[in-house]
């Protein structure tokens, strides 16, 4: 059923903060009515709408699906009594809306994630495996380098109980199961596989917004981002370091209402046919990071979104 991530709506109390932070970041920003909508370089899709509000707020997850998906979701939703409603947004796109267990809205539509338009990095020469030959990986135009996100790859959600919410995105939406650490954590990929997770659970006592990954060309790229946002006062939140869940390097940064931003590198795949991929469950530390610059700070799991 649902096979992409295509974007989020945020609410935020100030666009142009939200503006500089996220074009620092890398994205491209643009009006469109009374939002700001982001997108990544050279990729015609949104990947974040910021909505005018009182406060921040995760307001909504716009997933993808085919034609044939999009009956099997409504179908789905009819079995579990949930209701179809007009859009709660005013939203230039269509699509159906309605909420989950928790009551935070998601949108469905039928729309493939579009392609990045950007050249492909640089091979990489590993031991036994040499396939960059007569080719530099770096030269002097190299420290002009900039971050530049090829796709808003994953979000994880807060959940108040995330065996609920596993229950509902894999029953109604058919997100798979990819790892999971007891009912605290849970990683879901989309019903085509795909990235490892387009979609996570964390554990708190409301629901929110824990962080937005975005897909980076190399390493380089994770730090080259990182350091430029600290330069610039933000907080580096966690990294650079390397998950289990997933496997990506990771480098977590603090957008200006205290969620989470992610540039991301070499995330594990896992294909349709995923015979051979059996889930761990495991504790949350176990799925954290093979290694990272130091320990995950004690703010890092915390819901920094206030309950409506
Ligand atoms: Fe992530």
């Amino acid at each position: 059923m649902i096979h992409s991530l295509l974007h989020v709506g945020m609410t935020v109390p100030d666009l142009e903060i939200g503006r500089a932070f996220y074009e620092l970041f890398g994205l491209e920003a643009r009006a469109c009515g009374n939002d700001l909508v982001l997108r990544c370089p050279e990729r015609a899709q949104d990947q974040i709408r910021l909505i005018q509000g009182p406060k921040k707020r995760l307001s909504y997850v716009s997933l993808g699906t085919d034609e044939a998906g999009m009956q099997a979701v409504k179908s789905q939703l009819e079995r579990a009594g949930v209701v179809i409603v007009a859009a709660p947004f005013r939203v230039p796109f269509g699509g159906i809306w309605f909420q989950d267990p928790h009551g935070d809205w998601l949108n469905v539509q039928i729309e493939e994630a579009a392609p990045s338009l950007m050249a492909a990095p640089p091979e990489l020469n590993v031991p036994g495996r040499y396939r960059r030959i007569g080719t530099r990986a770096c030269d002097i135009e190299s420290m002009q380098k900039r971050a530049r996100p090829r796709r808003l790859g994953h979000l994880i959600k807060f959940s108040p109980d995330v065996d609920r919410s596993v229950d509902f995105y894999m029953q109604v939406l058919g997100l798979r199961m990819s790892d999971r650490a007891q009912d605290i954590l849970a990683f879901l990929r989309g019903a085509k596989g795909g990235d490892h997770h387009l979609l996570a659970f964390a554990k708190s006592t409301h629901t929110g917004l824990h962080h937005l990954s975005f897909e980076v060309g190399d390493f380089d790229e994770i730090e080259i981002g990182a350091q430029t946002m600290v330069r610039a006062g933000y907080k580096s939140a966690f990294g650079p370091g390397r998950h289990v869940g997933g496997s990506n390097y990771f480098h977590y940064i603090r957008d200006p209402w205290n969620s989470l931003v992610e540039y991301f590198w070499d995330i594990d795949i896992i294909p349709e046919d995923d015979s051979g991929w059996v889930p761990l469950n495991v504790t949350p530390d176990e799925l954290t990071a093979v290694w990272a610059s130091e320990p995950p700070p004690p703010e890092f799991p915390m819901n920094f979104e206030l309950p409506d």
